[in-house]
Parts: C-alpha cells; structure tokens; sequence
C-alpha cells in the first residue's frame, strides 16, 4: 500500500485514490441489468455499498442477521432513491444452517445474481465459539462467506452464461490479513481458546477471505468461467465494527487520524471493483484505495490457499453432520 497516497488523496493508476468516494467511482455505471448481495448490507461500509449499488441501478438484497437494522437501512435508501429496488433476507453467517437456509431463500425468490459482495464481518471480539463450535472471526468472516460463494455459485455461473454479463465476487479483507498469527492459518489449533489472541484472530479470518478469493479465481479461470473474484482492503473508517474496543479505537485514530476515511470513501474500492469496467476480465487481484496493491507472502501462497479450501469443506461437512 502507497502510505504517501493515502494520506495525501493522491490518485493512482486507475484514476482514483484514498480520497475518492463509492459514487464518485461508480459515475456513469449503469448497473439496471446486475442483481447484487451484499453481505452486512445493514450498516457501514455495506450499507454504503448497497445505496450506492442502487443508485446505479442494480437490484440490492440486505443479507443481514438483524431483519429490523436492514429493514431501516432499506428505508434509509429508499428515502433518497425512491426507485431503488431493495430487498432485505436474513443470514447469519455465523450459523452454517442459516447460511444454507438464506440460500434457499434466495433461490425462491428466482433471481440471477451478477454480483456477491461478502462484506459481513465481525472484529477483535472475545474468545467464543459459534453454534457449530468454531471460532467467531474464522466462523463469521471466512466460513460462513465460503459456504454462501459455494451454494450461490451455480446461480451465478448459470446467470453469467445467460446474460453474457460477467460475474463479480468480492471479499471484503483488510490490511490486517498481515497480522494473522504465525504460519498464516493454525489449522490445528482453530479453536483453541489458550492462545487465543483477538488481534491475530481477526488478521487469520482476513487473511481467509484473501486466500479464499485467490484458490475461487483460479478454479472458476479453470473452467473458463465469465466471474471475477478479487479482495479488498477498504481503508480504516469508524464503523460498528469497532464496538468490542470503542476506546481503543478513538485512542488509535487520535495518533493516525490522516490515514482514516468517512463510510462514502470506505466503500469506494469494493464498489470500484464490484462495478467499473476497468475491471472487466480482472481477477484474484487485492485492491486497497481503488488501485491493485500487493498482500502478504501468506495471501500469495497458493498451497496454504488450497489447503484452506479443504479444510474449509471438512469443518462444514463436520458441522453439518453433527
Ligand atoms: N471499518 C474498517 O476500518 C475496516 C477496515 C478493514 C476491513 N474492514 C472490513 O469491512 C467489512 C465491513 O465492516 P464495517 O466497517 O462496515 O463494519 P460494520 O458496520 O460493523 O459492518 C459489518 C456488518 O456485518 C454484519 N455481521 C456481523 N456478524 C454477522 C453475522 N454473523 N451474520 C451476518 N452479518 C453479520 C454486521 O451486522 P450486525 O450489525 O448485526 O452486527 C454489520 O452489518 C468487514 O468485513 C470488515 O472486516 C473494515
């Protein structure tokens, strides 16, 4: 990441930076043929995602596990656009039967769906196993995202080859995939509360939702599939997301406050990779400030990538059995 640029609103070589908003990156796109999920739609980023989405066109469904938040946010939206087309269902990625169950949902509704944004997430929470006895970041971040991309994927192969419009899948990751814990993914100790550590639990989810957008890429280049997976880091912005450590955080920015972003500029690179023709034919790349960046060695590490994959699919498959 370009420190100078951020701090500073520089623009790099796609046109924007730091300082750019999801509007601003999205002007002139029309969106009205895209039918678009975004995960955590109800709050910050997402629903800044999600009203953006909208005003371009697409049709938006809130996949929130709070049914009232999202329904207030759908007003919200609709308050300014009132042509949006908003629809709000329930998931709870924490939970692998609700992830299956919003699928179903879904489907119900006979929709195509063009573009899946998983941007959902939890941070620096404290030691606690979701209802399927896995850890809270790595449940909710990376599991319940993975099974979601999984069970919407034919959908979205079957409306790109119908549509001719190609796919986009993107994962909301962090700078702080870096601060995972040693060796990247401890698939071994997953959940073990002893050497828990909410920091680097947060970084192994992040680093998740890179590795697993990169190992998706490949597989869907594989089969000469028309869907783009990339990741984003988002910028630091005050959001809910900061509720387990609210003074923490406002201590932070009071020492980094030139490297923080408002929500419109926080949305802007997943709506920028989520919508820009720039992008078309783009994929397994990490963006950060609306310009391709480069991750950590862990992110880039195509057998650690694979071998979540499969971890992934045994910890669902024994979840699922219980
Ligand atoms: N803000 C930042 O500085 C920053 C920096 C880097 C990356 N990110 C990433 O950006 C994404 C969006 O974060 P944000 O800052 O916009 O935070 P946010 O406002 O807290 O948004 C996160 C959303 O995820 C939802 N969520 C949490 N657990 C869920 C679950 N089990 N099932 C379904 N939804 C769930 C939350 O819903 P509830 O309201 O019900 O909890 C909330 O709507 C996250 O993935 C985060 O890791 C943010």
């Amino acid at each position: 990441m370009d420190f100078f640029a951020l701090v500073t609103g520089k623009r790099g070589p796609s046109g924007f930076g730091s300082a750019s908003t999801a509007v601003q990156v999205t002007e002139g796109v029309d969106a009205s043929n895209l039918t678009a999920i975004v995960t955590g739609g109800a709050s910050g980023i997402g629903l800044e995602t999600a009203r953006v989405l909208a005003l371009r066109g697409a049709h938006v469904i809130i996949a929130a596990r709070n049914l009232e938040a999202a329904s207030e946010a759908k007003q919200l939206i609709l308050k300014d656009n009132h042509t949006a087309r908003i629809d709000v269902l329930k998931l709870d990625l924490s939970s692998i039967k609700s992830v299956r169950s919003f699928v179903n949902s879904f489907n119900a509704l006979d929709l195509p769906l063009n573009l899946l944004i998983n941007n959902a997430g939890v941070m620096f929470c404290p030691f606690q196993l979701s209802e399927d006895g896995i850890e809270m970041h790595f449940a909710t971040n990376h599991l319940g995202h993975f099974l979601l991309t999984n069970l919407l994927l034919e959908k979205m192969k079957t409306t790109a080859k119908t549509t001719g419009v190609e796919g986009r899948i993107v994962n909301l990751s962090s700078l702080a995939h870096a601060g995972t814990y040693k060796g990247g993914i401890r698939f071994d100790k997953i959940n073990d509360p002893d050497s828990y550590s909410t920091i680097n639990a947060y970084g192994q989810s992040k680093l998740a939702n890179l590795l697993h957008a990169n190992e998706l890429s490949r597989r869907l280049q594989e089969e000469g599939l028309s869907i783009t997976v990339n990741s984003v880091h988002p910028g630091l912005i005050m959001t809910p997301l900061m509720r387990h450590n609210p003074l923490l955080m406002k201590a932070f920015k009071m020492f980094t406050f030139c490297m923080w972003k408002n929500v419109p500029q926080g949305a802007a690179t997943t709506s920028y990779v989520a919508l820009h023709p720039q992008l078309k034919g783009v994929t397994g790349k990490y963006y950060a400030d609306c310009n391709e960046t480069e991750p950590s060695n862990d992110a880039g590490d195509e057998n650690l990538a694979k071998r979540l994959w499969d971890f992934s699919n045994k910890l669902i498959d024994g979840a699922s059995e219980i």
